[in-house]
């Protein structure tokens, strides 16, 4: 209907940011100096967190991106970037990465989950993983470097409707992408856009055949955060296991590899401490009940119980996803990787938490 056009076509509407923000070059004045801007190993004065405590906590879980401050955003790119020295080893300056930064947030929509917050926090969670399971020795710089681009990018613009609500509604998107991940699609195409620009293109530095290895992995990476392909990838991973047959030697499998990382952290919020994982309940459900109620604004039907505001049950809700989504992936993930066990334990007492939850309801 119109009105579901319209309010997308709004949502989607660059417009207000343009006004508010003005433009990248403005923006980069007030943290880049001009004898800043063609360094690539040293991170700009502004741009570095201003209290250790946060620096401290970048590389952990008791992060909730919610909490930190708009350029604390952009200075956990500038660390992570640099921490895993893709900076200097890749030759992007700090005009380049800002530019760069900046260009991708514009993208990010203004919506309760699937927003910019988002976006950090997996490239947050992805460095985590990196860092405590020791994957330095694994993957390769190019790999890791993929990773993180895709960590950041994976929602670009998201319009904070599922796959299915989007072609079920005739969405744009929905119409142009139906029978395809429709939202996943679309992340890769903004990201092409972006990194497609000269002035953006991280990938600059890298010959032919690595570009061409770069895109083959994030395009994979983005694609694969489409849950209606979860329970492949786990079921695919733990055959290979079973049998015995997974291996880094094989190029195939250090893909998996990736694309569990990328996707636990993209459900990281189940692993962080219970009151961050409950926060970040509460703004996703708000995400889901917006989406139920245009659903039934427009009486195309309720995609999922978890879209009715009015018959919601939170913990009920996390223990399901927690046991039949969540616990199969982070186990899975810690055959593959080992030391990201404690991830397992994580989730298990936050769903101890859920469960004691339902138990007082009762
Ligand atoms: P680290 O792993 O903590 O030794 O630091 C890795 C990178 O962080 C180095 O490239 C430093 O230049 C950079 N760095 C050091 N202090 C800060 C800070 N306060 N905020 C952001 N980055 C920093
Ligand atoms: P997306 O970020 O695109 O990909 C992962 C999806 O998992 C996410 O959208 C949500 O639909 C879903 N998800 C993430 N966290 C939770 C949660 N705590 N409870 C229910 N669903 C979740
Ligand atoms: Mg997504
Ligand atoms: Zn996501």
């Amino acid at each position: 209907s119109f009105s579901t056009f319209a309010a997308i076509a709004l949502e989607n509407s660059r417009l207000k940011d343009i006004e508010k923000y003005g433009n990248v070059e403005t923006e980069m004045m007030k943290y880049v100096s001009e004898s800043e801007r063609s360094l690539t190993n040293t991170i700009p004065e502004k741009l570095r967190f201003q209290s250790e405590e946060l620096k401290a906590k970048i590389l952990t879980i008791n992060v909730f991106s919610c909490d930190l401050l708009g350029i604390d955003h952009i200075r956990t790119v500038f660390y992570i970037f640099n921490r895993f020295k893709i900076c200097d080893e890749f030759d992007i300056n700090n005009e380049m990465l800002f530019k760069f930064v900046f260009e991708l947030w514009k993208t990010y929509n203004d919506v309760p989950y699937h927003n910019w917050t988002h976006a950090c926090d997996v490239l947050q969670y992805t460095a985590y993983e990196l860092h405590i399971g020791e994957l330095e020795n694994v993957f390769t710089r190019l790999e890791i470097f993929a990773l993180l681009v895709s960590a950041i990018c994976h929602d670009a613009n998201h319009n904070g409707y599922n796959n299915i609500y989007n072609v079920k509604s005739e969405t744009p998107l929905g119409i142009l992408f139906k029978g395809q991940s429709v939202m996943e699609t679309h992340h890769v195409t903004i990201t092409i856009n972006i990194l497609d620009k000269d002035e953006l293109n991280l990938f600059h530095s890298l010959s032919k055949e690595n570009v061409r290895k770069m895109w083959n992995i994030v395009i994979k990476l983005i694609l694969s955060t489409d849950m209606s392909l979860h329970f492949n990838l786990v079921k695919n991973t733990s055959n290979l296991l079973d049998n015995n047959e997974f291996s880094f030697e094989n190029e195939d499998h250090r893909q998996i590899g990736l694309d569990l990382l990328l996707k636990v952290a993209d459900i990281s919020n189940v692993s962080r401490p219970f009151e961050i994982a409950d926060k970040w309940c509460t703004i996703l459900q708000e995400e889901f009940f917006r989406q139920g109620d245009m659903e039934k604004e427009n009486g195309i039907g309720l995609s999922s119980p978890m879209n009715d505001r009015e018959n919601n049950d939170k913990p009920k809700s996390q223990i399901g996803f927690y046991n039949f989504i969540c616990l199969p992936l982070y186990q899975v993930t810690a055959r593959v990787f080992p030391k990201l066990q404690v991830n397992v334990e994580h989730v298990k007492e936050n769903l101890e938490v859920w469960m004691k939850m339902v138990k007082q309801e009762e």
